[in-house]
């Protein structure tokens, strides 16, 4: 039997129901706004690997830094046999995971098929005896994991919890615990607040990578609903919301215009100035994270931080 499984629960191309729903509600609400994870074609995932190796984007590195030093105790204290990983993305830091837990199954999850088989191959050529199941799947909506050993643990790294709001991360966790059974643990790399000019720089980068990344979005609703999106007709905009501690990301429209979406009968006027919402990145600090993990059924027993106190990740176990 081959070790790569794929499973499909998210659907292969974008102009079925989910997405159609989320422009519609999107688009005709005020503010407008567009979910975050349609940013992730091929092309976006894509980018989102060049965001990763920016000067200005240093989660990933902090992330990677802490992962290298602390792989074994996460090892040692976790015993994993099967790790899942929630938008998994290249895998490339969970390299270090893979190699120190005593693992027979991986199981990647995330809604970029790209990304995601590119990741699996290189992974199974690499570790011959590894179970790969591949699930692109939306990680917001309920999962159906593969029967592999326990114990498990679930990673979501790169700060990706931070792109829900408060009510979807509750909900999130909450199903993330019911995926679990009490002593399986879940391995979360938070970013931290920090200095407000290094988070915008994270976000607004001089090479304007993150603006390509952000206003992408518009070419999948361009590509996927016929729309009539001009890229160069928006500006993106990083800003820090100090009160919320999260990052929020805009494209602007330069000008006054219309914008037809053939696929929902749609017309969308935008006022010159005007601005879609499309990502928050939230920023955490220890007590929150706890406090959060807590109430829906995980102890937090472990928090690491790079160096410059710039990341954590945190290791918690199920009640
Ligand atoms: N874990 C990687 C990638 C982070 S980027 C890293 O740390 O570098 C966020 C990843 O989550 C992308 O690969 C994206 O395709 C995926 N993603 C975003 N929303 C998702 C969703 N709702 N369900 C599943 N995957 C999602
Ligand atoms: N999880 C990443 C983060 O919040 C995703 C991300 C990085 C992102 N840069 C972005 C999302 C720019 C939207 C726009 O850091």
């Amino acid at each position: 039997m081959s070790p790569l499984h794929v499973t499909r629960t998210f659907p292969e191309d974008a102009t079925d129901a989910a997405l159609r729903a989320d422009v519609r509600h999107g688009l005709t609400a005020t503010p407008k706004w567009l979910p975050p994870k349609w940013f992730y074609d091929a092309r976006g995932s894509e980018l989102f690997e060049q965001i990763t190796e920016l000067p200005e984007y240093y989660p990933t590195r902090a992330e990677r830094e802490i992962l290298a030093a602390r792989s074994g105790e996460i090892a040692a204290a976790s015993g994993a046999r099967t790790l899942i990983e929630l938008g998994s993305g290249s895998s490339e830091k969970t390299r270090y995971l893979i190699d120190a837990l005593p693992l027979a199954a991986y199981v990647p999850v995330d809604v970029s098929e790209s990304a995601l088989t590119q990741a699996a191959q290189a992974l199974i050529a690499d570790h011959p005896g590894l179970e790969v199941h591949a699930l692109i799947a939306d990680f917001t909506a309920p999962l159906t994991l593969p029967a592999t050993p326990g114990p498990r643990l679930v990673a979501f790294l790169g700060g990706t919890i931070g792109n829900l709001l408060p009510a979807e991360r509750t909900e999130f966790l909450t199903s993330v615990r019911a995926l679990l059974a009490p002593g399986d643990g879940l391995l979360l790399g938070t970013d931290l607040v920090k200095d407000e000019q290094v988070l915008v720089r994270a976000y607004d980068d001089a090479a304007g990578v993150t603006a390509a990344f952000n206003k992408n979005v518009l070419a999948v609703v361009d590509r996927e609903l016929g729309a009539d999106f001009d890229l160069d007709a928006f500006d993106h905009v990083a800003l820090w919301d100090a009160e919320r501690e999260w990052i929020e990301m805009r494209l602007r429209s330069r000008t006054e215009q219309t914008v037809k979406v053939p696929a929902l009968g749609l017309a969308v006027e935008f006022a010159a100035g005007e601005e879609l919402r499309t990502e928050v990145s939230a920023k955490f600090r220890k007590d929150k994270v706890g406090t959060e993990l807590a109430a829906v059924g995980f102890d937090l027993t472990h928090w690491w931080t790079d160096d410059q106190d710039r990341f954590a990740l945190s290791l918690s176990v199920a009640r």
